[in-house]
């Protein structure tokens, strides 16, 4: 029997992106990222959404292309059902649902915040197999979670952030500090030449498996506006040192919870995933459980860390091989639990 192949769709936030899987080897993934959002400082669901109807097209295609496939080929069609945008959510899934009609072809709905977990299922050269139960700690832009994994579709969050994502802490500080969105990227890069102990910052204080970022945001906003008030061009002159203080405070501050539920949980094979999940600083501490607490880590490859359809038609192909299939009433949803 022939390995099935599926096509998977991504379009929950502002990127948009078609993959083309077959079994869990990716023959294809590829994004558009929207750049007319760096113009607001963050992301305009309006324009995220109609920007998506102008990219998808082009994108499956591409995909299709790249993968050296005809589209007769595919068995399946997968999409991000939510969490997201609704507007930006709907671009995916009504797109899915009629080219599985078109095609004649079963539809599989997926949540997003699996899809990034899912990434470390994708087979490849760096495959490094992992292995259940695992604990996944889930940081994007939008969320920022611990996630037990016991199987394939047995999940379950041992704990989440009470107000902001890390991802979004990057962004607003980066904001703060006049770095374009998102500025995660900019603040690791920006990291590597400034001192990380320059400033400090406080790190929350909550008991058990919780996070919370918007008390960094703050006390980072009150520290530069004291500090511009004596030297205008404190920004300008601390820019590096600032990044590297905050990037650090948010690190141990995900870091502290992580060990916090491998000691609770005794699960000792620890994954992370998430857009902040390219960040150097991060993987490096994740690395560094392996001696301290005798972990097996697990970072996923860069271009699986933001948002990417990889993820998505990997869960595809493994509900696919379970039977999980959805039908045409589905519709797009805002708020998805895992
Ligand atoms: O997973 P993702 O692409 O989208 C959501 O599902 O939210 O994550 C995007 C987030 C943004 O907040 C971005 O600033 C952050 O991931 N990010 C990073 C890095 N690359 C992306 N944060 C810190 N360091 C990075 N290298
Ligand atoms: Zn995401």
């Amino acid at each position: 029997m022939k390995t099935p192949i599926i096509l998977g769709i991504e379009s929950s936030c502002d990127d948009t992106s078609a993959a083309i899987i077959q079994g869990k080897k990716i023959l294809s993934n590829v994004v558009s990222t929207q750049k007319i959002h760096q113009n607001y400082g963050g992301v305009v669901p309006e324009l995220a959404s109609r920007a998506h109807l102008q990219n998808i097209v082009p994108v499956i295609h591409q995909a299709i292309q790249k993968a050296n496939i005809n589209k007769k080929a595919i068995d399946a069609i997968s999409f991000t059902r939510g969490p997201g945008l609704l507007g930006s959510l709907l671009v995916g899934t009504s797109f899915a649902k009629s080219l599985s009609m078109s095609l004649n072809i079963p539809l599989i709905e997926v949540n997003h915040m699996q899809g990034h977990i899912f990434a470390h299922f994708i087979e490849d050269e760096l495959n490094n197999n992992i292995s259940f139960p695992f604990i996944c700690l889930t940081v994007s832009g939008g969320h920022t979670q611990i996630v037990k994994v016991s199987n394939y579709f047995e999940m379950e969050v041992l704990g989440e952030t009470l107000d902001d994502a890390a991802g979004e802490a990057f962004d607003k500080i980066g904001k703060l500090i006049g770095l374009e969105y998102p500025a995660g990227p900019m603040i690791d890069k920006l990291s590597k030449e400034g001192n990380p102990n320059k400033f400090r910052f406080p790190l929350p204080k909550l008991d058990g498996i919780k996070f919370s970022f918007s008390g960094i945001k703050t006390s980072v906003l009150y520290f530069l506006q004291k500090e511009l008030a004596k030297n205008p061009d404190f920004i300008k002159l601390n820019q590096n040192d600032i990044c590297a203080s905050v990037q650090k405070t948010i690190i141990a501050a995900l870091i502290d919870k992580l060990k916090l539920t491998i000691q609770k949980t005794g699960i000792k094979n620890v994954a992370i995933a998430g857009g902040v999940s390219a960040n150097l600083e991060l993987r490096k501490e994740i690395k560094k459980l392996e001696s301290e607490l005798a972990c097996k880590t697990f970072i996923p490859k860069f271009e699986y860390t933001t948002d990417n359809a990889a993820m998505i038609a990997v869960v595809g192909s493994i509900k696919y091989e379970h039977n999980q299939f959805t039908d045409l009433k589905t519709i797009a949803t805002a708020r998805y639990k895992i």
